[in-house]
C-alpha cells in the first residue's frame, strides 16, 4: 500500500526535497540617502535601514562577507525636480554609491532605474498636467541607464513600467558601448498596495493620482505574459514578476512559457507583514521568511530580491 508518509522522516525528507534555496540566488536591496550622515532605521520596515554615502561602505562590506552575491540600489537624492534630473547626474547619489561599492567589493551591483525617487511629483515618468508622458520619458531613462553603467553598474533594472522602456535603454546602452550590460526588466509589475512601506523607505510616494495607468492590474495574468514577451523582444535579459507571494501563479507561467532567467521581488509589504506579525508573537519570522522564499523558488524564480538576503546568509 502506498504510504506518502514514508518519505517524510528526517533525513529522507531532505533527500526528496524538490526545491532548495541557495544564497547565490538572493539579492539584497539597499537604500542610499544622500542627506543623512549615518544609517537610519526605516520605520515601516523594522530591521531595514537607509544608508548614508558614508555608512554604505561598511554595509556593502558586511553583505559581501556574508556571501550575498548581489545588491539592488535605490537612491534618495538631496534635490528633486520636475524631470528627475538627479537620476542621471554623474555625481548623483546612485552614481556615487555604485562607484563606492565597486571600489571596495566584488558584489554584483544592480541599479533600480526609475524616476519616481527623483521627480518632485513622485511619478515614474515625466508629467504634463496629470498625464504621464510615456514616450517623452524614454530618452531620459536611456540617459539614466548610461550614467549607471558609467558609474560601474553590472545590471540595470528599469522599474517604471513605461512602454518601450527596455528598447530605449538597450539602444542607449549599446550606443555608448555598454553592449554587455544586462537589463533586468520589471516586466510584470503590478499596481500593488504591498509597496506601501517602500514608499516611506524611498520617499517615492506621489503628489497626485496613482500608478494604475502604468502598473498592472492585479486581476490580470494573460496581460503579464504579454508584458514579458514584449520586454524580451525589446531586449530584456532577465524578466521580473513583482510582488512575489500573491503572484506565484504569474511567476510559474512566465517561467514555463518563456524559459528565460526570471526574478521575483519579495516586496516591502511582504517583508513588513511578517515582521509585524512576528513582533506580536503571532508567527516565527525566520520560519515564515524561509517558507516564503522556498515557495517563491518553487514557483519558478531563478533569483529573488529579498530584504531577508542578509538574514538568510547568516543562517546558511
Ligand atoms: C519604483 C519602485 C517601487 C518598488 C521598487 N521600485 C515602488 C513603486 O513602484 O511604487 C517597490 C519595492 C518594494 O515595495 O519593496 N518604481
Amino acid at each position: 500500500m502506498r504510504r506518502m508518509r514514508r518519505l517524510r522522516v528526517p533525513g529522507i525528507r531532505e533527500m526528496v526535497a524538490e526545491t532548495e534555496l541557495s544564497l547565490k540566488d538572493l539579492i539584497q536591496p539597499i537604500f542610499v540617502d544622500e542627506r543623512i550622515s549615518e544609517a537610519r532605521m526605516i520605520e515601516a520596515m523594522p530591521g531595514q535601514f537607509r544608508q548614508s554615502l558614508e555608512s554604505l561602505a561598511a554595509e556593502a562590506g558586511a553583505i559581501e562577507d556574508l556571501g550575498v552575491p548581489a545588491v539592488l540600489l535605490f537612491g534618495l537624492p538631496a534635490q528633486k525636480d520636475e524631470v528627475g534630473s538627479g537620476a542621471y547626474d554623474s555625481q548623483g547619489v546612485i552614481q556615487r554609491a555604485v562607484r563606492k561599492i565597486k571600489e571596495i567589493t566584488n558584489l554584483i551591483v544592480i541599479t533600480d532605474l526609475c524616476l519616481c525617487e527623483y521627480t518632485s511629483h513622485g511619478h515614474c515618468g515625466l508629467v504634463k498636467g496629470e498625464r504621464i508622458l510615456n514616450d517623452e520619458t524614454l530618452p531620459i531613462l536611456g540617459e539614466v541607464a548610461v550614467s549607471h553603467a558609467n558609474a560601474g553598474a553590472d545590471i540595470v533594472a528599469p522599474s517604471g513600467m513605461m512602454d518601450y522602456m527596455v528598447r530605449a535603454i538597450r539602444s542607449a546602452l549599446d550606443m555608448d558601448g555598454f553592449t554587455d550590460t544586462p537589463i533586468l526588466s520589471y516586466a510584470a509589475k503590478y499596481a500593488s498596495t504591498f509597496y506601501g512601506p517602500f514608499r516611506e523607505a524611498a520617499e517615492s510616494g506621489f503628489a497626485f493620482g496613482d500608478r494604475l495607468g502604468y502598473q498592472m492590474n492585479p486581476a490580470n495574468l494573460a496581460e503579464a505574459l504579454w508584458e514579458v514577451q514584449l520586454d524580451i523582444e525589446e531586449g530584456a535579459d532577465i524578466v521580473m514578476v513583482k510582488p512575489a507571494m500573491p503572484y506565484l501563479d504569474v511567476l510559474r507561467q512566465v517561467k514555463d512559457m518563456f524559459a528565460v532567467p526570471t526574478a521575483a521581488y519579495q516586496v516591502s509589504g511582504e517583508y513588513s507583514m511578517i515582521v509585524a506579525a512576528a513582533d506580536q508573537g503571532w508567527l516565527d519570522e525566520k520560519a515564515a521568511f524561509l517558507e516564503a522564499l522556498t515557495c517563491i523558488k518553487r514557483a519558478g524564480a531563478d533569483m529573488i530580491i529579498t530584504y531577508w538576503a542578509k538574514e538568510y546568509a547568516k543562517l546558511a
